[in-house]
């Protein structure tokens, strides 16, 4: 074979997803020396799992070989974000693969072949690899199959193209990719960490998360709090309380004096925690919570001033709309993520569904009003991203020191986008 595997993929018709977010308090991929060790991946496509079930009992060989190739697409995709260009393996030098299996089920060889043909006919050679299928009792969220392996990279050669970057563009359920809202214009290039005044990107990105990342984890945790809090000692029991729940994410307002402290409280005793601000309203606001740790900028309404310079520092920016010419002005910037806000008192779903219906690359996060009793509702329509809300983190509870309530209703929130969306989590 002499194509290599960046061409062999396009000669096979084949995209990579983005890479797969790990919500679990591990790396996608670690580098030791000149070989790249993979987390064990799952066969998720656009959000979800492809398939869901024991092969041999609810899911066929051929589903179990198609979860495998999947599973296998997604790795790859690892690996080009971390290397730049498959065409830096060197060698695939080792793959385990696990199958949820039925009792008397024992081809797991001939279901893990789904990856390990689709490496052999990329890189050929370079593919074949040492192997081990086992069959297991099951796996998290009943995936049929997750699969780990390792690959020695190819040193880059001096005088050639850099690596490819990290590609930006926001993986979206439904959609490959929206590609505007990390890339839009006026983005300052990868380099360009301060303009005059501006926050460090070090300290805007922190942990080296790519704004796609940031912005992958929120739509597949599905639910994002949105947290008035008065006094800035209450951050880390909230973090603490949210976590427990089950999302590491909340969207601190600036509707207080306390909303800077408690973004950087929250940024520097968790930095596994994607901690945004609310209620962004100016530049001045967006710099301070930027320099606070916030990792995304929510604003209730659209705002030049404030996506022009999210864009600049590279922050994730969603700006509020309630009509579709402040979409349009979005769209303009390149944005298309966009909060729907206030949705309840704009109509809800209905009127969701008529304006989002104009606009099939835009996803929504509504938020105002959503609470337990309508998240589904939102979170079934496949242009919501995900939903936000204050209901789980209520002034009444964080100034009671109900901890354990904001615990309870962040679960039951966490249990409604699994029952819709599945686990939600990218492995
Ligand atoms: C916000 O700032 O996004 C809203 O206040 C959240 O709306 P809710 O309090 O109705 O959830």
């Amino acid at each position: 074979m002499t194509a290599d595997p960046e061409t062999r993929l396009k000669e096979l018709g084949l995209e990579l997803p983005d890479p797969p977010h790990p919500v679990g308090a591990y790396a996608p991929a670690v580098i030791a020396g000149d070989l790249l060790y993979l987390s064990g991946t799952t066969c998720y496509k656009d959000g979800r799992p492809l398939f869901v079930g024991r092969v041999g009992a609810e899911l066929s060989l051929e589903e179990g070989y198609s979860a495998a190739r999947q599973t296998m697409l997604n790795l790859l995709a690892v690996i080009r974000a971390e290397l730049g260009s498959l065409n830096r393996v060197e060698q695939v030098v080792r793959v385990t693969g696990y199958v949820n299996s039925a009792a008397e089920f024992d081809q797991q060889p001939s279901v893990i072949n789904g990856a390990s043909d689709l490496l052999e006919a990329l890189f050929g050679e370079r593919g074949r690899h040492a192997r081990t299928s086992i069959g297991v009792s099951t796996l998290p969220g009943h995936i049929p199959v997750e699969i780990e392996m390792v690959v020695k990279i190819r040193p880059v050669t001096r005088g050639r193209a850099a690596p490819r970057p990290r590609k930006e563009p926001l993986a979206a359920r439904g959609s490959s990719t929206l590609p505007g809202l990390v890339a839009g214009r006026g983005q300052a290039p990868e380099s360009s960490s301060c303009l005059a005044g501006a926050v460090p990107l070090a300290q805007v990105r922190s942990q080296g998360a790519t704004m796609s990342d940031v912005i992958q984890a929120l739509g597949q945790l599905g639910v994002v709090p949105v947290v008035k809090v008065e006094r800035a000692d209450q951050a880390e029991k909230l973090a603490e309380a949210l976590q427990a729940g089950g999302l590491p994410c909340a969207e601190i307002t600036f509707r207080t004096a306390a909303a800077e402290q408690a973004i950087a409280r929250i940024a520097s005793a968790y930095p596994n925690m994607i901690v945004g601000a609310g209620t962004v309203i100016n530049v001045e606001q967006a710099e301070r919570a930027a320099g606070a740790g916030a990792r995304f900028i929510v604003s209730p309404g659209y705002d030049d001033n404030v996506v022009d310079w999210c864009q600049a520092h590279k922050i994730p920016s969603m700006p509020g709309v309630a009509t579709p010419t402040e979409i349009l002005m979005a769209l303009g910037k390149g944005i298309n993520l966009v909060k729907f806000f206030p949705a309840e008192a704009l109509g809800g779903v209905p009127v969701l569904e008529a304006i989002a219906a104009a606009f099939p690359g835009v996803r929504f996060v509504p938020t105002g009003g959503i609470t337990a009793q309508n998240l589904a509702a939102y979170l079934k329509l496949a242009m919501v991203f995900a939903c936000g809300g204050s209901w789980l983190v209520a002034g009444k509870f964080l100034n009671a020191g109900a901890f354990g309530e904001i615990t309870r209703l962040t679960r039951e929130a966490v249990e409604i986008v699994r029952s819709e969306r599945g686990p939600g989590v990218s492995r």
